[in-house]
């Protein structure tokens, strides 16, 4: 109750007095602290008590629907448990690493760690944008055959971080269009930031969803596009383990370059690639005018804890009126971002030496097993699976069914945590996502749970 005991005079305007400004009133707590009786049942008065505060919340955050994906299936699970407190849930669901992280890579970050302990080896605030040798280290290994520079790249916390903070650079007046199905923090941090209206029931009004079905080979009808300032794509894809070829790809960059687009090209599982379609989008000609990439060792180091990515901007990249994007990008990122951890970029930088970049592949090798076994079991027992060949993600149909009902007969029968298609946009119903980053045992397991339920 933020009210004391001497009412303050009803401001003009109270919904007590002055039926008309109600609806205003009751979102602005603010504008009137008086205690008059309503007359009416909406009046203001009534509606200041729920706080202890007279803020008023972000409403695009009150867009947002049923909180993020992955807090929703974690919820479930523990339900799950609770109910079957002898049950072992085994998790295929959130896209998170369990194997350890290669030996070079961690003695490179002990060594780091212990020298923040010595006078010599100590290390406050380091570069914004990253260690000149870590930026020059991810150029050369990926993008410098492509005409970038070390200054291009900046280094992160992650992927994810750098998404927000492209966010943040991008501002609320950007339109957007995003794969459909697609990792859900393009959508989120787009409504949060105020680019969309209200969820319609399947979506956001005012984003363009890009659908990627089986019969367009996940890539979508550009045709049917709209223009936006922005486009998200990410390939791999999680969550339908479907990577673009060179001919998409380059279909995509003209598409962009012809409506004067920006393309934030997500690469997070470009190492999982195992054919010759293209590790980044800088592959493509002219993709330096119009897109930036994110990356990140998340997936290819272990590095979901440790936090370290990076993002490219090209210098080449122009807003309409000549201005580089990366100026101000590197402005955001000196404002509002102080670094990634001194130990986490001796640990990218180890991951990036021969015997770290042999080791990571090893790692990523683990996890492609995996997923292969995933892929031929629900093959094995006659679903329809796309994924899983050049990505951690096995997508699997189950046509004319609600994916979150699939999911909770899956967690139900089988003690599985898979993710529901559907989480991940409107065009996931009927599918749900099988996560490749498990322990073997697990993942054993777990089929042979699979082939009791579902097996022929
Ligand atoms: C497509 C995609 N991009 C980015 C990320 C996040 O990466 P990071 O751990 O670097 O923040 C994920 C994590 O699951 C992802 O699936």
């Amino acid at each position: 109750m933020l009210l004391g005991t001497n009412m303050p005079a009803a401001l003009p305007g109270c919904a007590g007095l002055d039926a008309r400004r109600a609806p205003q009133l009751m979102t602005s707590p603010r504008r009137c602290p008086c205690r008059a009786q309503p007359r009416r049942p909406q009046c203001a008065v009534t509606q200041e008590v729920a706080g202890t505060t007279q803020v008023r919340r972000n409403e695009n955050i009150g867009k947002l629907q049923a909180g993020y994906l992955f807090p929703e299936i974690a919820k479930r699970r523990r339900l799950h448990q609770e109910q079957n407190p002898d049950a072992k849930i085994i998790s295929l669901g959130i896209g998170d690493t369990t194997q350890p992280i290669p030996p070079s890579i961690t003695r490179a970050m002990r060594d780091a760690a212990e020298g923040m302990g010595t006078i010599e080896g100590y290390s406050g605030y380091g570069a914004e944008q990253g260690r000149p040798e870590l930026r020059e280290s991810i150029c050369s290994r990926y993008y410098a055959m492509h005409g970038l520079q070390a200054e291009e790249v900046f280094v992160s916390d992650g992927s994810k971080c750098d998404i927000g903070r492209l966010q943040v650079l991008f501002g609320q007046q950007m339109s957007v269009a995003v794969q459909d199905p697609s990792y859900p923090v393009y959508v989120d941090s787009s409504v949060i930031m105020g680019m969309t209206d209200g969820f319609n029931g399947s979506g956001y009004d005012n984003i363009q969803y890009m659908v990627c079905r089986p019969e367009t080979d996940f890539f979508p009808d550009l045709s049917k596009v709209k223009r936006t300032d922005i486009i998200f794509f990410c390939s791999p894809n999680n969550p339908t383990g479907a990577a673009a070829t060179r001919e998409q790809l380059t279909e995509l960059v003209q598409f962009a370059r012809k409506n004067g687009s920006i393309i934030v090209y997500d690469a997070a599982y470009s190492a999982y690639i195992s054919d010759e379609r293209p590790r980044t989008i800088f592959e493509i000609p002219g993709a330096q005018e119009c897109a930036i990439e994110t990356g990140s060792f998340s997936k290819y180091a272990g590095f979901t804890g440790v936090r370290l990515g990076w993002t490219v901007v090209p210098k080449a990249l122009k807003y309409a009126d000549g201005a580089t994007v990366h100026a101000d990008f590197n402005r955001i990122s000196t404002t509002i971002f102080n670094g990634a951890s001194v130990i986490a970029q001796a640990g990218g930088l180890a991951c990036l030496q021969p015997e770290g970049y042999r080791e990571m592949g090893q790692l990523v090798d683990y996890y492609k097993e995996n997923a292969t076994i995933l892929r031929q079991t629900f093959k094995e027992m006659g679903f329809t699976v796309h994924g899983g060949e050049n990505a951690p993600y096995v997508w699997v149909g189950f046509p004319g069914r609600e994916s979150w009902d699939v999911f909770s007969e899956i967690l139900t029968q089988c003690n599985i945590v898979t993710t529901p298609g559907s989480g991940f946009g409107p065009a996931g119903e009927g599918f749900v996502r099988a996560s490749a980053f498990g322990q073997r045992d697990d993942v054993l397991e777990a089929v042979e749970r699979l082939k009791a339920k579902y097996g022929k």
